[in-house]
């Protein structure tokens, strides 16, 4: 193969409950995880040298170097199994870049994937995982897609099985980013104050998730919908709180904080209702911008051969 492309989806958080900070400064994690139908793009083709290029979504603000989650991947890849790292690739930006939606992880296990058919290494999806836990929490988890729970610091994945339903999601971006650092740093601080919900025992939780996940009522799935990181993401941006409020006002079944922000999701029961809540949003100046989606959708994987070579061979 002389061309690989690889789309890779958004992820949202349906479920996070975010445990005691660990001794490696990390948070112990509770997540579930659901991949939703907004979209990334990298293609990898063999190169004198490592380089990234991009177009989309966050150009010029998007760091196009070493520390790009992406070329991380293509290195750690290249390390794990000898292959030569020298790619050239070129990143489709679609997911807003706004935090919250993993859209950085998103690209590196994208680049896992294509590098891995690019190289012909053969890695199974458990050993990409391995690999991708080392560039952040989120990126195994992007391998897989669906939905499924996420725990140590949410780069352990099994998957969730639900039953068929497609549901129906409204993603609003913030302007500008929320440091996922200084989020947990500030849940730490709300909890420490008594200010904020303390790790729980959060099985009947998770159940009622997932009990919820295999019925067909977006409103018994939103009221199990939870978000330990939302307090924080509102406390270091109050604004937030007006994205919120606007996205029920217009109809949607629930809304939080996707991540650790500043993203906000909302629930909506149907494509219609869905649209209705994006345009409002849009139009509401609480935003930067909106995009409807539904989920869950697969992660990371080779575009079939026909699509792939369109012209490109
Ligand atoms: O793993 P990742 O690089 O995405 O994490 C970014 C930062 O978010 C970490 O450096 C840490 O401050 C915080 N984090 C955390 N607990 C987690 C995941 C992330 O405290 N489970």
């Amino acid at each position: 193969m002389s061309v690989v492309r690889v789309p890779v989806p958004a992820k949202i958080n349906l479920y996070l409950g975010v445990g005691p900070r660990r001794g490696d400064g990390y948070h112990e994690l509770t997540t579930v995880y659901h991949a939703i139908g907004l979209y990334d793009e990298i293609t990898v083709r063999r190169g004198g040298t490592t380089a990234i290029t991009m177009d989309g979504e966050g150009e010029g603000d998007v760091p196009l170097d070493g520390r790009n989650l992406a070329v991380r991947a293509v290195n750690a890849l290249a390390a794990r199994t000898g292959a030569d790292p020298r790619v050239l690739l070129h990143l489709r930006k679609r997911i807003p870049v706004a935090g919250g939606l993993a859209g950085g992880s998103a690209d590196a296990a994208a680049a896992l994937v294509a590098c891995d058919a690019l190289w012909r290494t053969g890695l199974s999806r458990p050993e990409l995982a391995r690999i991708a836990a080392r560039i952040g929490s989120d990126v195994p988890f992007l391998l897989y897609g669906g939905t499924a729970v996420g725990t140590g610091r949410g780069e352990l994945v099994e998957p969730v099985t639900g039953g068929d339903q497609v549901w129906h999601w409204v993603v609003a971006a913030a302007d500008g980013g929320l440091s996922t650092p200084a989020v947990y740093a500030e849940l730490d601080r709300l909890r420490d104050e008594g200010l904020a919900r303390p790790p729980q025992v959060i099985g009947a939780e998770l159940d009622r998730l997932y009990a919820a996940l295999r019925q067909d009522d977006p409103v018994v799935l939103g009221a199990a919908l939870h978000n330990d990181l939302g307090a924080a993401a509102l406390s270091l941006r109050p604004s937030l709180r007006d994205t919120l409020d606007e996205g029920l006002v217009a109809g949607a079944v629930a809304g939080m904080v996707s991540g650790s922000g500043p993203s906000c999701v909302f629930l909506a029961a149907d494509a219609d209702a869905s649209e209705r809540i994006a345009e409002r949003l849009a139009s509401s100046g609480t935003c930067r911008l909106t995009r409807t989606a539904t989920g869950p959708v697969p992660g990371a994987s080779v575009r079939v051969a026909a699509t792939v070579y369109g012209g490109e061979r």
